[in-house]
């Protein structure tokens, strides 16, 4: 008889999943070394290595191959029951799940604000992650609803436009660009851009948009945070593109300003998604629902 624990488990199947040991203490919300003792205690109890390291990547042994289809499988039945008792439990009480990307971040909290009151027995696991990272939960289904800007067209999904997110143009408030009206959106050729990092949906959307229309679009610098792109607009680094969900209750947003480029505001829309045939809780519809009545109150200002 092997003595093994759902935490052991649990990590297991997340650096399997991952194929990373820090990537695995990140999502976990643990140090490296945690993680390490996990898997070292984990292989001690079933007495055969369960990852090989090849330089600095990781790969399964025949025998973490066989743990992590178990795990996979003990996971979702354990789900499924969890699920159920959820249900048998009603609305009033459960957990949900939601990954969303880093730009739901103002506004996200405060919807769920007044979800929780209305629920106050529901707890909320909120993951927020970038569009890349969302895809791999997403495709994994570790969470009962996914909210993002650029629904992914290779998996199988259902998808929910539920708010406007529109794309502004952001420039220090001094730009010369700040006064002109109508700008040609060619004009933004000759401009540095402060971009979001790969894996970003502002980015993929904002490519996609230059591409279409054939426009050169010169990156001076990255940074993965909507707030440190502000600040370097607001520093005189360049121009940025950016959600308009970002300049809500902003206090630096004197200090830079949203340029009148045509073709702009780009219209898109927040989606929430699931997979195409997942059964969702009581807890997730009942968010669903609250999504399709209260959203409007967050419709962007214009
Ligand atoms: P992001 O996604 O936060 O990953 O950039 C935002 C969006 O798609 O609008």
């Amino acid at each position: 008889m092997m003595y093994v624990s759902l935490r052991q488990l649990r990590t297991f199947e997340t650096v399997a999943r991952l194929k990373s040991f820090s990537r695995a203490a990140e999502e976990m919300h643990v140090t490296q070394p945690t993680v390490s003792k996990q898997i070292r205690l984990l292989q001690e109890e079933i007495g055969l290595p369960l990852f090989d390291q090849i330089g600095k990547k990781i790969f399964l042994t025949e025998a973490g191959e066989r743990l992590y289809v178990a795990c996979v499988d003990w996971f979702e039945t354990w789900g499924r029951f969890e699920q159920t008792i959820a249900d048998l439990k009603g609305i009033k009480q459960g957990r949900l799940r939601i990954a969303a990307v880093t730009t739901t971040q103002y506004f996200m909290p405060r919807l769920l604000g007044p979800f929780c009151a209305q629920y106050p027995g529901i707890d909320i696991a909120l993951e927020v992650v970038n569009r890349d990272r969302l895809l791999e939960r997403l495709a994994h289904n570790q969470d009962d609803l996914y909210v993002m800007g650029v629904p992914p067209d290779e998996l199988d999904i259902e998808r929910e436009p539920f708010m406007e997110n529109p794309l502004v143009v952001l420039a220090p408030a001094a730009h010369p660009m700040a006064r002109r009206k109508r700008i040609p959106y060619a004009d933004l050729a000759n401009e540095p851009f402060v971009m979001r990092e790969r894996g970003s949906g502002t980015r993929l959307a904002v490519e996609r948009v230059f591409q279409e229309w054939n426009v050169p679009l010169k990156i001076k610098m990255e940074l993965g945070s909507n707030e440190a792109i502000k600040q370097a607009v607001a520093g005189g680094l360049g121009l940025a593109i950016l959600s308009q969900s970002t300049l809500r209750l902003d206090p630096s947003q004197n200090e830079v300003t949203v340029l009148n480029v045509r073709g702009f505001p780009i219209k898109r829309y927040w989606y929430v998604v699931r997979p195409r045939d997942k059964r969702l809780s009581i807890v997730a519809n009942a968010f669903l629902d609250f999504l399709r009545t209260h959203v409007q109150l967050l419709a962007p200002r214009r």
